[in-house]
Parts: structure tokens; sequence; C-alpha cells
């Protein structure tokens, strides 16, 4: 990994484009640095000024008499470049250039980024940018930005795409006193990106909550490595803008058609133990969350109110965010019944009462968060008359101290009334929340990165494949590649998947109505018949599928309709002859499929297979980079298809080992061979006793990768 401890703990820093005149960019980072307490050395590079701000002045930064450690580049893009170039030969380390007027800008733009990349190359030295608001560290501190001041200081990381949800975050943080450690602006990305400086934050000690506002990932595969292990260490959050489906690449199978790019980023953001954030209140909510707070050691909720319909309201968001209410001991349940009022609730929500001063709390606090089977607090108020919002925030605190394992949020319901108690506990670091569902959601977050933590930190190689033959798909990849298709025929898919061990009926290619009878008779009754066309995906679609077909008379006329049909349906489409297959018993159905993402790779599903896939759309994903066991089983019991494979209403429950084993095959085969774009097993017949796919789709997209 780069290491970026000198970029956000330099020696030195110049500003090349520093000016004297108020309002220029180049005069607010100098502001900035002096005002953020930066003890190291700062260089204003400008062409004609002697002195900015108290500093020397210098004409370009190979005159600057020591190593400068930082380069903040804030002059017009055609002269940036030479001024890159100049940094490269005064021996910087790091640029950060403000400057726009790069990729964002179009074709010319994009040159001279890439002219850029090739100086920082040449000369060694990393880029942040360009087209950034700047960094800043309020650790070490520095601000080298032109953000109207620096933020509070405190724990969390804020790493932003976007440049104006920086400065607005920034505005707001101050308002509401949330502090950050540190405040990265990416920019273009063109050399140092998201990875970096999640890793970078990882290992800063002053960073306890990493967040991101995310427009894309420059790297999947190395986002997933890099941050799988980052997200072990710290709390990862990230907002990913471009969410619509508008951008989702066209797909032919059903598997593609089932997984846009966003499925694929929820997937891998889980898949490495990120928490995604649907909104910028929820990264907030969530943020503070973590900012000062162990994550809870389960999912087991007490909450503590004085009014009982925003106790239901909390208790149905326990639900919907698939928490648990804790269940009071006896002994804790019959303590609050002698200590509280006879009209209080004393099972979870415990109700205090309207009337309810800091002491009633107290006792019903004292209470619930002894208890073992609570995991995690919520502390709710509504102002009355008789409210003491202070004391009871106060309590709060008590509490935290008390049992530090154990998390303490707030839901203040009001405003003015409860300010005072609001913003102690902002103080002290309870999450604080205007209303109980945000408090919830933001403690499920908790629970879910605790969960996804576990995982990863669990996890095992998938498997040893023993029975793989590479050879024979590669051999197979090269006949389709010969006969320039890129869809495999039904055989040539199902000799793919055999070639990794993965259970198919047996399918044979005729050309004939009496070739199929013959095969018909040697792998017995009944069998199934399917139109082989490399242009025709959904087959049923166009009459290109007989079942059930018992008899020598009924596989002679089967064939001749099929024929018929696709023909009437589809004229002049190349036709390479029909598949036989033997009928197999019904079983479960299910699909087992690949598409590959661009970002993220093989990108696996499963769910309810058969003819309405697309419409049930009952169907889970993983990515199948560091697939694990465990992943592979959550993903089956995440789909409706589950409670049928478990046995429903009476029928015999399905060998879902078998369906772990062929959905880590397909994860295997789609690593193996990256020029496999897409795999549909659809239906997998799931039985008692292992299970069987009957059609098998692959499509390659080139043959660039076959040695
Ligand atoms: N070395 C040092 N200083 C130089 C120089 C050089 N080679 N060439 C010019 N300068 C000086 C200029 O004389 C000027 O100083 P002055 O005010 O004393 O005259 C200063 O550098 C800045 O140059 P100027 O031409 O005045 O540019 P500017 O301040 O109007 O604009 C940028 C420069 C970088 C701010 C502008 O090009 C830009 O990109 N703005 C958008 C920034 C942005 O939005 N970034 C993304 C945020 S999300």
């Amino acid at each position: 990994m780069s290491d970026l401890s000198i970029l956000f703990n330099p020696k030195s820093i110049a500003v090349v484009g520093a000016s004297n005149k108020e309002g220029k960019i180049g005069h607010s980072i100098l502001v900035n640095l002096q005002e953020s307490g930066y003890a190291g050395n700062v260089y204003p590079i400008n062409l004609k000024e002697e002195e900015i701000l108290g500093y020397k002045c210098y004409p370009s930064v190979k005159e600057v008499p020591d190593a400068v450690d930082v380069a903040v580049v804030a002059v017009p893009a055609h002269i940036s470049i030479n001024v890159a170039k100049e940094c490269g030969e005064a021996g910087v380390k790091f640029l950060v250039v403000i400057t726009a007027g790069f990729k964002e800008i179009g074709e010319e733009g994009l040159k001279r980024e890439q002219e850029l990349v090739r100086i920082c190359k040449e000369y060694n030295m990393r880029l942040v940018g360009p087209n950034v608001v700047g960094i800043m560290d309020n650790h070490t501190p520095f601000n080298a930005s032109f953000t109207p001041g620096s933020p509070p200081k405190g724990k969390i990381a804020f790493i932003s795409q976007s440049g104006a949800m920086l400065l607005a975050i920034l505005d707001w943080s101050r308002s509401v006193g949330l502090g950050f450690s540190r405040f990265i602006s990416m920019g273009n990305k063109a050399d140092l990106n998201e990875i970096d400086f999640i890793w970078s934050a990882c290992e800063d000690p002053q960073t306890s909550v990493i967040l991101c506002y995310l427009e894309d990932v420059t790297d999947g595969e190395r986002f997933l490595e890099v941050v799988r292990e980052a997200s072990k260490r710290k709390p990862i959050i990230i907002l990913k803008a471009g969410t619509s489906t508008a951008g989702a690449r066209a797909a032919s199978s059903h598997t593609g058609a089932l997984a846009g790019s966003n499925i694929a980023y929820d997937t891998a953001f889980r898949q490495c133990g990120v928490l995604r954030a649907d909104n910028m209140a929820e990264l907030f909510d969530l943020a503070i969350a973590f900012v000062n707070q162990p994550v809870p050691a389960g999912k087991q909720i007490a909450i503590v109110t004085n009014s009982g319909g925003p106790g239901i309201i909390a208790t149905d968001s326990v639900e919907r965010y698939n928490l648990d209410m804790a269940r009071f001991s006896k002994e804790t349940t019959a303590n609050l019944r002698e200590s509280l009022p006879v009209e209080a609730s004393v099972y979870n929500p415990v109700d205090v009462l309207g009337d309810a001063p800091a002491d009633r709390y107290r006792t019903a606090l004292e209470a619930v968060m002894a208890d073992d089977s609570t995991h995690c607090a919520l502390l709710m108020l509504s102002p009355t008359a008789v409210t003491e919002p202070l004391k009871t925030a106060e309590l709060a605190a008590e509490m935290r101290q008390k049992y530090p394992d154990k998390p303490v949020f707030a839901a203040f319901m009001g405003g003015e009334r409860l300010a005072e108690g609001t913003r102690f506990l902002a103080d002290y670091g309870i999450p604080t929340y205007t209303f109980p569902e945000p408090a919830v959601k933001a403690i499920s977050g908790m629970v879910n990165y605790a969960h996804m933590r576990q995982k990863i930190e669990n996890a095992e190689p998938l498997y040893t494949f023993d029975n793989i033959d590479r050879q024979a798909v590669k051999a197979t990849f090269y006949d389709v590649i010969r006969d320039r298709r890129l869809v495999l025929l039904g055989n040539e898919a199902t000799q793919v998947a055999q070639a990794y061990g993965i259970p198919v009926a047996p399918i044979y290619l005729v050309n004939s109505p009496d070739e199929a009878v013959e095969k018909a008779e040697s792998m017995g009754y009944p069998v199934v018949l399917k139109i082989a066309s490399p242009k025709i995906i959904h087959k049923t679609d166009v009459g290109g599928v007989k079942v059930g077909l018992t008899s020598a008379e009924e596989v002679k006329n089967g064939y001749l309709e099929i024929m018929e049909s696709v023909n009437r349906l589809m004229p002049g489409t190349p036709i390479y002859g029909i598949e036989i297959q033997k009928m197999m018993p019904p079983g479960n159905e299910i699909i087992v499929g690949m598409t590959r993402d661009l970002q993220f790779g093989p990108l696996i599903a499963f769910g309810l297979g058969g003819i309405y896939v697309n419409l049930l759309k009952d169907v889970s994903f993983r990515l199948a980079q560091n697939l694990t066991r465990q992943e592979i089983e959550e993903m089956i019991k995440e789909t409706k298809a589950y409670t049928l494979l478990r046995g429903y209403r009476g029928s015999d429950p399905s060998d879902i080992e078998s369906l772990v084993d062929t959905i880590a095959r397909i994860a295997k085969l789609s690593l193996d061979f990256p020029e496999i774009a897409e795999i549909d097993l659809n239906p997998v017949f799931a039985y008692s006793d292992g299970a069987v796919a009957l059609d098998v789709k692959i499509t390659i997209s080139s043959d660039d990768k076959l040695e």
C-alpha cells in the first residue's frame, strides 16, 4: 500500500499560485494553512510577490532552499503541467492539484491529465486530484484547501469524490459540532484514490470512523482486497451516488438482467464489511453512532421512554431493521414493577410515563442496563412540563460509564425545550437523534457491521476442488471461438459445467428426427427436446422446447414441431440442430448464475428458478472474489426459495450442500476464466439427494484471454 504518512504529516508545504489578493483560491489556501496552526514550513510560490501573509515567497518551487514534502497547485490548468514538472525536479513528494480543467472537461482535459500523471510517475511524486478542494488533517494539524475554515477536531475521516459535498459537510459539521480527523477531496482520482485514502485513514490513530462519498470505485478488485482488510479494524461507511440502473449494461442472461451495477456495489460493500448509507443523513447518523461507542455485543435493544406512541414506533423500527427487543429477566421486571408507578409499563419498551423526572428514568435505566439480555439501550424523551432534559441526558452519560460495553442511544424528540440536553449528549459523544427510527437504524448499522466483521475475520478459504478439468473448458471455448460464436450451444455449455464438476443432465446434439429417436432409445424415455441455436436465448418463447416425450413418435413429432415453430417465428435464424436430454424427475427449481460486473468481476446469483425468474426476482447475489462458505450459505438463506428447499408443506428438504457446492464451482469457473461473460444454470432441480442443472447457458466475451 502507498504510504501516505508524509502527505498527512508533512514537514513543509509549498503553495504554487499563492496570492496576496483576498478572494483568490491561492490566498485562501495560505490563510487556511496559517489559521490551522500548521507547524511545518510554508512556502508560497508566486512569480512577483516577495511575501504573502508574512511568509517569504519564491518564484518557483525549485528556488525553495529546503525540501518540500507537499506542493499544493493553484495555478490555471495550462500552467499546471509545467509547475508539476518543476515540483518533480525539486523533489516534491506529493502534489495536491486544486486546478480544474482536466478529465472532467473532455478530450483536451483528459490529455492534460494523462500528461500530469506521466510527470508524477516520472518523478515518483504521488498525486491528489486534480480538481480538488484540497486536504486537511486536524491532528497534525494542517488545512491545505480552500474551504472556508476547518471543521472541529474529532475522529471521523471524511473522504469525498465531490468537492461541493465536502464543503457542505464542513459547514454543517460546524453548526452541529461534529468533529473530524481528516477531510480529503479526491477530485478526478488520477492517481491516489479511495483505496489509498481509506487504508491511510485506517492506519491513522486519530481516526476511528471512515466516511466516504463516492461516485465510482476506481479499481474494484483491489478495493475488495484492501477495504476488506481495513474494515476489520475500523468501520467504513460509504454513500455511493449514482444508484440508478440506467447505466447497467444490457445483458442476455437472466442473471445479467437481474443484476444491475447497483447490486454489484451493494454486494461488494457487504462482502468487504462496508456499511452503505442510503443518503447523507444516514451517513452521518451512522458516523455519530460509531464515533464514541463500542459495537453492541448482540442485537437486543432495551427501550426506555416517557411516552407510549414513540415507544411503539421505536419497537416497530426494531423489528423492521432486524433487531430484537431485549427480554428482561423476571428479576428485572419485578424490580421495575416495585420501583415504578403502577401505571408504568415494566416490559420492553419500558414506559416511565409523561410525568417522569430524571430520577425515575434512572431507576428504569439502571435496571435495564444491568439486565444480561440488553446489548444496547435507547433512551427516549418527549418534552412535557415536568421533563428534566439535562439531568436525563446526564444519566445517559452515567450509564455509558457504568456499562462501557453497552452503547446508549438517545432519541430526544423535540426542539428548543430539549436543546440543553441534546447539546450535552452531543458533547459527551452519545449519539442523539430527533426521532427513534434513525436511532434504531443506526444501531442496526452497528450490529450489521459487527456481523460483517465477524464473517471476514472467520473467513476460511472456500474449497480445494479436485475434479476440475481446465483443459477441457479451454478446448470447448477454442472450438466456439473458431466457429465465430460467443454463445455456447447447450451441449458445449454442459461440457464446460461438467468439466468443473457441476452436475448437469446429459445432453446431445442431433440433426434429424431419426437421430433424435436413436438417442432417446439409448437414454430411455421420457426425454426433452430443445432447439440449438446461438441466436435463441429464451427457447420456450419461440416454441423451441418440448418436454415429457415418451415414445419414438412423440420425439419425431416434437422434433418437426420445434423446427416448424422456430422457422416460422424466427425465419433465417441459424439452427445447429436439436438437443435431446433425458427428462429429469421434478425437483425444486433453482437458478444459479453469474454475470461479470465491470468493476468487481464475477457476480454470482442464486434464487428461485424456472421461467418466472425475472418476474419473481427472488434472487440473492455474492461476488466470486473472496467468496466464503458462510457467504454462500447466507446467500441461499436470504431467498424465499430457501423456504421451499427446507421442505415446504410436507415435502422432503432439498440437498442444500449440493447447491452450496454448485455455487462454489460456478464461482471458481468464473474466476478461472475471465472470458466468461455470463452463465445461467436455469433451472437446477434440487432433490433431497443432489441437484442437477437442466439447462446451462454460457456466453463468452472474446478470445483474447485464451492461451
Ligand atoms: N508559479 C507561481 N505562481 C504563478 C505561476 C507560476 N508558474 N503562474 C501564475 N502564478 C500566480 C499568478 O500570478 C497568481 O498570483 P497573483 O494573484 O499574485 O497574480 C496566482 O498564481 C494564481 O494564478 P491566476 O492566473 O490568478 O489563477 P486564478 O487564481 O484565477 O485561478 C485556479 C487558478 C487554480 C483557482 C483556477 O485555474 C481553477 O482551476 N479554479 C477552479 C478550482 C476548482 O474548482 N477546483 C475543484 C474544486 S472541487
